[in-house]
C-alpha cells in the first residue's frame, strides 16, 4: 500500500510542474476576468491587489484582462497573456465550453492555471478556488421553503446559462424545492447575471404575469432588477439573491433596505487565489480545490453583518494607507540601498586603486632598479665601445696617415720622375733628328716611347691627387666629339697593325656634346691601350660611339683574354693588382689607368662600366651627360664652324671682343697674335704692370697673361686685376712653361679663370677664351661683382653657383619692394627658412642678410657705374636702400671707398665702364 502511495506521489510530482521561486525573483500573474462590470468582480480585484501588498519579499507583477463577459475576447486576452510570458494564469471562465481548450492549452504548455469562481469543462488546471454553487442553491432552496412555509408559486432568475455557477445554483436549489409538492417553480428566465437585461426581462414579464410568491435570482444584481420591477407593479413576492456584498449598494444593504428578504454569501476569493499562486510558484504545498464558506444573511443578521464590514472597511483602509506609506518606505529605502550599494561601491574601487597605485609603485622602483643595474652595464659596455672605437680611429687615421705619406711619396716621385723624364725626351728628338742609321734611331725611338709612357703614367699620378684633393677642374668644350673620337683612334692605328689587330671604328652620324678634352683623350687613351694590349695577334678592338636620351655612349671592345668573373668588381680600385697574369696585373701597369679614367668620367659626370667573358673579350662602356646643367650652350649643327675638332667660334668671332695678352716674348707674342687675331681684336702689354694699367684704362674681355715676367710677373698682375672693382670682372688665362699643380693651384686660388701650359695647344687656348668670354656674358647681366662677391659666383659646383644665381635674380627683381623679407626669398627658392639659412651659410660663408646686402651693394655699384647723373638717394633707394646714409657706410666698408669717391674714380673716362 504504501508503496502504491508513493507512486501516486511521484506520478503526480510529475504532472504538476514544480516550479520553485526565490523571494525577489520576479513573478508575473496574469489575471483573465471574464467581466469587471459590477462590484462584484471589482471586489475580486481589490482584494488580489491588497493581498500581493503583503508579499512585499516577492517581486510580483499582476497583470488584468477584462474579457467584458466576450468569450472571444477572453480567448484573446488569455494568448495575450501567455505571449507576455507570464509564469501563472487566473482565470475566471465567463462560460465553461468555449474557454476550455484555450485554458487546456495553457495548462499543456506548462503554466500554472488557477481556476476561480466559475468552472470549465476539464480538470486541466492546477487548482480551482470558489464557493460550492451547489451548496448555495441548496442553502436558497431550504431558505425559500421557509419562506413560503411549504407551499407556493416560485420565479427562478438564472444567470448566464453557460457558466457553472448557474447550473450549479439551480441544481442545488431545485434538490430541494422539488421535494416540496406544494412549492411549484412557474417560470425561469435567463437574466445572465446582468442587472440591465434582467430589468428589462421582469418590467415586461410582470406586466402580463404576476402569479408567483417568491423569486429566486442567481444573484443580488439581478434580485435588485426583479425588486424594482415588484415594486414598480405594486407586487409583493419574497426575492433571494445570492452574493451578499457589503457594501452600500450591496446585497447585505438590500436585505436591511428591504428590497430583497435575503442572499446566500458568495465570497469572491481574490486574496485566495494570490495566496495560492504563491504557494504554486515557491513550490509550497497547496490544496488543489479550495471550498470557500458560504452562509445565509437575512434580516436577522444583515445589520451585524454590515456592521461588521464597516469595520472591515476601515480597517482595509487603514491597511491601505499603511500600503501605501510602505510602499513610499521601501522607496526610500530602495534609494537609501542603492546610495549605500555606490558608497561601498566606491570605497572598494577606492582601496582597489590605492592597492594597485602601491602595487605598481613598488612594481616600478624595483624595474627602475633593475633598469638602473641594466643601465650601468651599457654605459659600461658603451665605455668599452667607445674606448673600441676610439681605438679604432686612432688606428683608422694611422692608417689613412699612411696611405697619405705613400700617395705624397708617389706624387713627390711623380714630380721628380717628370722632371727626369722631360729632361730624357727633350734631347731624344734632338738626337732621332740627328741620327740616320735605323737600327740605331729604332733603338732611340723605343726609348722615347718609353719615356713617353713614363710621363703618362707620373701624369696619371698626379691627376690622381688633384681629383683626391678637388682641384682637378674640367673645361667644357663644346664641339664635334664624333671627330674627336676618330683622330685618338686614328693614333692607335700603327700600334694595332704591328699585332694584326683590326681596329674598327663605328661612328654614325657627327655627334655634338660639351666635354672635357682631355678627360675625353686620357679615358680613351688607357682604354684603347688595354683593348690593344690584351687583345690576341689578329685579334679585333671597336669603338663605337652614340648618343641616346642626351647621353653620350662610348663602347670600346675587344675580343682578347677577358677578365675573370670575381676580378670584374674590383678592376676601378686604386692600385688594384688582378690575378689574371693576362689581364690588368700586367708588369708593365701599376694598376692605376681604369682607377683615373673612373674617376674622371665620374668627374665629367658620367661613369665607366665593364662586361668581360673570360677568353672572348671584354667591353668597356663610357656613358656621360651630352651637354651640361652649367651651360646653355647648344650646337646647331648647320651653322657650326668644325676646326680640326670640330668647336664652334662664330659666337665670339666678330671681332667685337678685345683680349690683352701680356707677354715678355715678342716672339710668342706674335705666335700667339696669329692665332687669336683671327677671331678677336688683340692689344698687347710686355709685363704685369702695363698689363694691369691697359686692362684699368682699355676694359678688354679677357687677358691672356704669361706667368715669368719682368717688373710684375703674371701672378701679381692677377691679384690686381682681381682686386680693382673695374677690372675684377675680367677673366684671366694664365699662361706657363711650367707645367706644376702648385703652380696651378695657386693660379685659381688668386683667381685665376684659367691654367694653360707651354707649349700650349692652339684649339685648347682658342676653347678656352670662347668659354670664358662667353660665361662672362653671363654674369654681366647680373651685376659687377666685387672681388669677394666674384669667388661666391666662381664656386665650381654647378648646382651651387645656379643656387645663388637664383637667390641674386629674385633679390634684384625685388629691390624696390620695401616688404620683401628673407623669409619671401627661401619661399621663391623653394625652401624652408632654415635649410634656405644652412644652405646660404654652406655655399657663401655669409649669414643671409650679409649675402643680401652684397648683393645690393654690388648692384649700386653698377648703377653708379652706369650712369653719370646719379643721385645716391636714388641709386640707394633703387638698390633696396631706404636710407641713403645708411647705404654709404655699407658701401665704404664693402668697397673701401665711397660711393661719390667711387663714381670720381672710374668715371673718368667713361669707355671703361663694362658693359651691361
Ligand atoms: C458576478 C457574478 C456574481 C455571481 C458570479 C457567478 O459577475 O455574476 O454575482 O455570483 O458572478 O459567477
Amino acid at each position: 500500500m504504501k508503496k502504491y502511495l508513493i507512486l501516486i506521489l511521484i506520478l503526480l510530482s510529475g504532472c504538476i510542474k514544480k516550479i520553485e521561486r526565490n523571494p525577489g525573483q520576479k513573478m508575473v500573474i496574469g489575471f483573465s476576468q471574464c467581466t469587471m462590470i459590477d462590484e462584484w468582480r471589482k471586489n475580486m480585484v481589490g482584494e488580489m491587489k491588497r493581498e500581493i501588498t503583503f508579499f512585499r519579499d516577492y517581486n510580483i507583477e499582476l497583470i488584468v484582462k477584462d474579457a467584458g463577459d466576450n468569450n472571444e475576447k477572453q480567448i484573446a486576452d488569455i494568448n495575450d497573456l501567455v505571449s507576455k510570458g507570464i509564469d501563472l494564469l487566473i482565470v475566471s471562465p465567463n462560460e465553461a465550453e468555449p474557454l476550455t481548450p484555450t485554458v487546456e492549452k495553457v495548462y499543456n504548455k506548462g503554466i500554472p492555471v488557477i481556476i476561480v469562481d466559475r468552472k470549465i469543462n476539464s480538470s486541466k488546471y492546477t487548482a480551482f478556488i470558489g464557493a460550492d454553487n451547489l451548496a448555495i442553491g441548496k442553502e436558497a432552496g431550504y431558505f425559500a421553503e421557509e419562506l413560503l412555509k411549504g407551499r407556493g408559486n416560485v420565479l427562478e432568475i438564472t444567470g448566464l446559462k453557460g457558466s457553472t455557477p448557474a447550473k450549479e445554483r439551480s441544481a442545488g436549489f431545485h434538490e430541494i424545492i422539488d421535494k416540496f409538492s406544494n412549492i411549484k417553480t412557474v417560470k425561469t428566465v435567463e437574466g445572465a447575471w446582468l442587472e440591465s437585461k434582467t430589468l428589462i426581462l421582469t418590467d415586461s414579464l410582470f406586466r402580463v404575469f404576476n402569479d408567483f410568491d417568491l423569486i429566486f435570482a442567481h444573484n443580488d444584481f439581478m434580485a435588485n432588477a426583479a425588486s424594482k420591477s415588484v415594486r414598480k407593479y405594486n407586487l409583493k413576492p419574497y426575492i433571494i439573491g445570492v452574493d451578499g456584498i457589503n457594501t452600500s449598494t450591496g446585497g447585505v444593504s438590500m436585505v436591511i433596505n428591504g428590497f430583497i428578504d435575503g442572499t446566500i454569501y458568495y465570497p469572491s476569493g481574490g486574496d485566495k487565489a494570490i495566496q495560492l499562486a504563491i504557494q504554486i510558484l515557491t513550490g509550497k504545498p497547496y490544496d488543489r480545490n479550495m471550498d470557500l464558506s458560504t452562509y445565509r444573511i437575512d434580516n436577522t443578521n444583515a445589520r451585524t453583518l454590515w456592521l461588521q464590514g464597516r469595520q472591515l472597511h476601515d480597517q482595509q483602509y487603514k491597511i491601505d494607507n499603511q500600503s501605501d506609506q510602505l510602499n513610499e518606505m521601501s522607496e526610500v529605502l530602495n534609494k537609501r540601498r542603492i546610495l549605500l550599494l555606490l558608497t561601498y561601491t566606491t570605497i572598494i574601487l577606492l582601496i582597489l586603486t590605492v592597492t594597485i597605485i602601491l602595487v605598481s609603485w613598488k612594481h616600478k622602483n624595483k624595474m627602475n632598479k633593475i633598469l638602473d643595474d641594466k643601465n650601468k652595464t651599457i654605459s659600461k659596455q658603451n665605455q668599452i665601445i667607445t674606448k673600441q672605437r676610439d681605438d679604432s680611429l686612432d688606428l683608422l687615421i694611422v692608417a689613412e696617415e699612411a696611405r697619405e705619406n705613400k700617395l705624397r711619396l708617389f706624387t713627390d716621385l711623380s714630380h721628380e720622375l717628370r722632371t727626369v723624364v722631360t729632361l730624357i725626351i727633350n734631347p731624344i728628338q734632338d738626337i732621332l733628328n740627328q741620327i740616320h742609321d735605323e737600327s740605331i734611331r729604332n733603338k732611340v725611338l723605343v726609348l722615347q716611347r718609353s719615356s713617353e709612357r713614363l710621363v703618362r703614367l707620373t701624369d696619371g699620378i698626379l691627376k690622381f691627387r688633384s681629383i683626391e684633393n678637388n682641384k682637378y677642374h674640367l673645361t667644357f668644350f663644346t664641339g664635334n666629339i664624333t671627330q674627336y673620337i676618330i683622330n685618338i683612334i686614328d693614333t692607335f692605328r700603327e700600334q694595332a697593325e704591328k699585332k694584326e689587330i683590326k681596329l674598327i671604328t663605328l661612328t654614325g652620324s657627327e655627334i655634338f656634346a660639351e666635354f672635357d678634352l682631355g678627360v675625353i683623350e686620357k679615358v680613351m687613351y688607357n682604354l684603347l691601350t688595354n683593348a690593344i694590349k690584351f687583345s690576341k695577334e689578329s685579334g679585333e678592338v671597336s669603338v663605337s660611339l652614340a648618343c641616346e636620351n642626351s647621353k653620350i655612349i662610348i663602347e670600346v671592345k675587344d675580343n682578347g683574354v677577358g677578365i675573370p668573373k670575381n676580378e670584374l668588381p674590383f678592376i676601378f680600385d686604386r692600385f688594384h693588382k688582378a690575378s689574371n697574369p693576362n689581364y690588368i696585373s700586367d708588369k708593365k701597369t701599376i694598376g692605376i689607368g681604369l682607377a683615373l679614367s673612373k674617376e674622371l668620367i665620374q668627374l665629367h659626370g658620367g661613369d665607366i662600366t665593364v662586361k668581360s667573358v673570360i677568353n672572348k673579350g671584354t667591353c668597356f662602356t663610357i656613358t656621360f651627360p651630352q651637354f651640361h646643367n652649367h651651360s646653355n650652350s647648344k650646337v646647331n649643327n648647320k651653322n657650326a664652324q668644325i676646326r680640326e675638332l670640330g668647336i664652334d667660334f662664330s659666337k665670339t668671332s666678330d671681332k667685337s671682343k678685345t683680349i690683352l695678352v701680356v707677354e715678355d716674348n715678342s716672339d710668342l707674342i706674335g705666335v700667339i697674335t696669329d692665332i687669336l687675331s683671327k677671331y678677336y681684336n688683340i692689344i698687347t702689354a710686355t709685363n704685369g704692370k702695363e698689363g694691369l694699367n691697359t686692362a684699368i684704362k682699355k676694359g678688354p674681355d679677357l687677358i691672356l697673361s704669361d706667368i715669368l715676367m719682368p717688373v710684375m710677373d703674371g701672378m701679381k698682375m692677377c691679384i690686381e686685376i682681381k682686386e680693382h672693382p673695374i677690372t675684377c670682372h675680367i677673366p684671366v688665362i694664365l699662361l706657363t712653361a711650367i707645367d706644376s699643380e702648385d703652380n696651378m693651384i695657386k693660379s685659381f686660388d688668386i683667381g685665376a679663370d684659367a691654367y694653360i701650359t707651354k707649349p700650349f695647344n692652339e684649339y685648347l687656348l682658342l676653347s678656352n677664351i670662347k668659354n670664358l668670354i662667353e660665361s662672362r656674358e653671363k654674369m654681366k647681366q647680373f651685376f659687377c661683382p666685387s672681388p669677394s662677391f666674384r669667388s661666391l659666383l666662381q664656386t665650381k659646383d654647378i648646382t651651387e653657383g645656379d643656387f645663388i644665381k637664383g637667390c641674386l635674380n629674385h633679390v634684384y627683381e625685388n629691390l624696390e619692394n620695401e616688404n620683401y623679407t628673407l623669409e619671401n626669398l627661401s619661399q621663391n627658392m623653394s625652401m624652408s627658412r632654415s635649410s634656405f639659412y644652412r644652405k646660404i651659410r654652406e655655399v657663401t660663408n655669409l649669414r643671409p642678410v650679409d649675402f643680401i646686402k652684397k648683393a645690393k651693394l654690388n648692384y649700386a655699384a653698377k648703377l653708379i657705374l652706369s650712369n653719370d647723373n646719379w643721385n645716391i638717394n636714388e641709386v640707394s633707394w633703387k638698390s633696396g636702400f631706404s636710407d641713403a646714409k645708411y647705404f654709404s657706410k655699407c658701401f665704404y666698408r664693402e668697397f673701401g671707398i665711397n660711393p661719390s669717391q667711387f663714381s670720381k674714380e672710374y668715371l673718368k673716362d667713361k669707355d671703361l665702364i663694362p658693359s651691361t
